[in-house]
């Protein structure tokens, strides 16, 4: 089975390397590879997953930053970037070639990885979007130090290109079940 889009298809495109960089490369592929690894061990697609993980934080912004860190207080008050990630994911996913259908999945699930701009009450999650939120929330540290950790570009690109590989052989083996 061959993918539309991979990560590194995605990780060498200019509005990743602005935005995901923006919000922090190193976060966004570690939460890339632990979406993976739940996605395999509950049974959701891995691509959809790395993919979404990989892009979950694409909608984060600099108007809430004061002296080059974030103002806590004004983000939680006013911030906005999962609708912003989910919409920023959505146009780049279909101009790289993604399909409609899995666009839309990888969206959602950048839209509701986080709870915290919406008002009180629980949201009903489906599979997919379950492990993009399990994963974002197993990477963060205190005081946002997640969006912060460093990486330089041939280490993020290696780990991209793992993560690559790991997926294709994934959804081989899958469909190699499937028709045997
Ligand atoms: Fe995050």
């Amino acid at each position: 089975m061959k993918r539309n889009v991979t990560l590194e298809k995605l990780f060498i495109h200019p509005i990743v390397q602005k935005y995901v960089g923006r919000s922090g490369m190193a976060h966004a592929i570690s939460v890339a590879e632990m979406a993976y690894d739940i996605a395999l061990k509950t049974n959701v697609n891995p691509d959809l997953a790395a993919k979404a993980g990989f892009l979950h934080d694409i909608g984060h912004y600099e108007w809430y930053s004061k002296d080059g860190e974030w103002n806590y207080e004004m983000y939680k008050e006013n911030d906005i970037h999962a609708i912003k990630g989910a919409a920023r994911a959505h146009k780049l996913l279909v101009r790289c070639g993604e399909n409609l259908h899995d666009a839309k999945e990888i969206a959602l699930a950048v839209l509701l990885h986080t709870d915290s701009y919406l008002p009180e009450g629980k949201l009903h999650l489906n599979s997919l979007q379950t492990v993009v939120a399990e994963a974002d929330e197993k990477d963060e540290e205190p005081g946002g130090g997640h969006h912060y950790r460093e990486i330089d570009y041939f280490s993020a690109l290696e780990r991209i290109q793992v993560l690559d590989e790991r997926i294709q052989q994934t959804l081989q083996s899958n469909s190699l079940e499937q028709t045997s």
